[in-house]
């Protein structure tokens, strides 16, 4: 996949006073996003509802940390983790994500995530990281292209 590198590398500031919310049913397809969640990520709330929430995975993130998310949820626990989002223009936009079950009498019926902004040092050190992980197993490389 080619991505505009004026866009791509654009990065959208979370705000430190709103939360990015959203729902999925079990299977990761979304069923609910509050309006912070459409404003950063840049899509209209229809364009999100019924879709997989894979619609904002960024390239840069390891597939192991999204093995690691929903093992995590299958064992009925709750997940933290530091997550670099696609926006629907390629740009992108970095939080720490807690991702937990929603219950009804008892039953487990979807899923939820609150999204809260992380520090600069932070992103850099997760982008380190996950640059490091993805090499390590032989994911995609981050490339620019040129034209
Ligand atoms: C409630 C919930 C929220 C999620 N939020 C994100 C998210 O913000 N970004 C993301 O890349 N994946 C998110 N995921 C994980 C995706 O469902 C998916 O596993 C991930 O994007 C990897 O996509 P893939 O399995 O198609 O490779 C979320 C999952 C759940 C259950």
């Amino acid at each position: 996949m080619e991505f505009n590198e004026s866009e791509f590398l654009v990065e959208t500031t979370v705000p430190e006073n709103e939360l990015i919310i959203s729902r999925t049913d079990l299977n990761g397809v979304i069923t609910y996003a509050n309006e912070t969640f459409c404003e950063i990520s840049g899509y209209a709330l229809e364009e999100l509802i019924g879709k997989p929430h894979n619609i904002v995975r960024h390239p840069d993130m390891p597939r192991s940390v999204f093995t690691d998310l929903w093992q995590t949820l299958d064992a009925k626990k709750q997940w933290k983790g530091v997550v670099k989002n696609l926006r629907k223009d390629r740009g992108f936009y970095w939080v720490e994500a807690i991702i937990s079950g929603v219950y009804k009498n008892g039953e487990l019926i979807e899923y939820k995530s609150l999204r809260t902004p992380i520090s600069y040092s932070d992103k850099l050190k997760n982008q380190r990281l996950y640059d490091r992980i993805r090499e390590a197993h032989g994911e995609a490389k981050r490339t620019v292209i040129y034209k």
